[in-house]
């Protein structure tokens, strides 16, 4: 999505060879006009699967989740990471554990919300080792549900989560995929070809 990666180049921080700051636009400060263009971009991709419900993870997969779930006219859910004070009888809960950041949370998902008859739309903001994925993929199946994809804003190709997510059959769509952060600098894997571009 060329808007995005046009986004990334003149705002994104590389912070490290495994990190990219984007809190001007996604992680922190969102940026509206772009979520509404990520949801289009995502609805497109996603068209003709039926999907009946979008889940993601708080806190920053809610913006563009709801802006696509404005596009399908479908409901959005997220997982919580904390416990709620409402939200306490009959959840289907998984374990996350996040390398980077050297933590574990359990997340929860009423099951209310999620039921076997839905065709559910797995959407994050990033995608790196693909641990929060797994555990949204498990909740769905707990629910008995269908996972129609899983739709991801930023990649980093370089780390295993996504060839992961693809071997094991699932339809993952990346709206940037990014091939390396090494130098300081942003290195797109090319969506057509593969080959490596600025
Ligand atoms: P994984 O789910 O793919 O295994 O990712 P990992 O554990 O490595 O990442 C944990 C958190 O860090 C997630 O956010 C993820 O979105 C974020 N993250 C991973 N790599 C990057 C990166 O290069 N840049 C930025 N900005 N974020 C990254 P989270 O803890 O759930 O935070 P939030 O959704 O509340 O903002």
């Amino acid at each position: 999505m060329e808007l995005l990666k046009k986004k990334i180049e003149q705002e994104g921080i590389v912070l490290s060879n495994t990190v990219l700051k984007v809190d001007s636009f996604l992680n922190h400060q969102i940026d509206p006009e772009l979520m509404l263009e990520i949801g289009k971009e995502f609805s497109q991709r996603f068209a003709n699967k039926g999907i009946t419900k979008i889940l993601t993870i708080e806190s920053s997969g809610i913006a563009p989740a709801v802006m696509t779930g404005l596009q399908l006219n479908v409901p959005v859910i997220f997982a919580r990471k904390r416990k709620s004070m409402t939200l306490i009888n009959d959840l289907l809960t998984s374990t996350v554990r996040s390398f980077t950041k050297n933590e574990t949370n359990e997340i929860s998902v009423s099951q209310k919300y999620i039921t076997e008859n839905d065709q559910v739309l797995i959407i994050d903001d990033f995608l790196a080792n693909g641990q929060a994925a797994i555990g949204l993929i498990d909740i769905v199946q707990q629910a008995k549900a269908t996972i129609a994809g899983i739709g991801i804003v930023i990649e980093k190709a370089f780390q295993e989560g996504g060839q992961h997510l693809r071997d094991k059959g699932f339809h993952v769509e990346s709206l940037a995929r990014i091939a390396s952060l090494e130098e300081g600098k942003v290195l797109f894997v090319s969506e057509k070809t593969s080959e490596v571009m600025k």
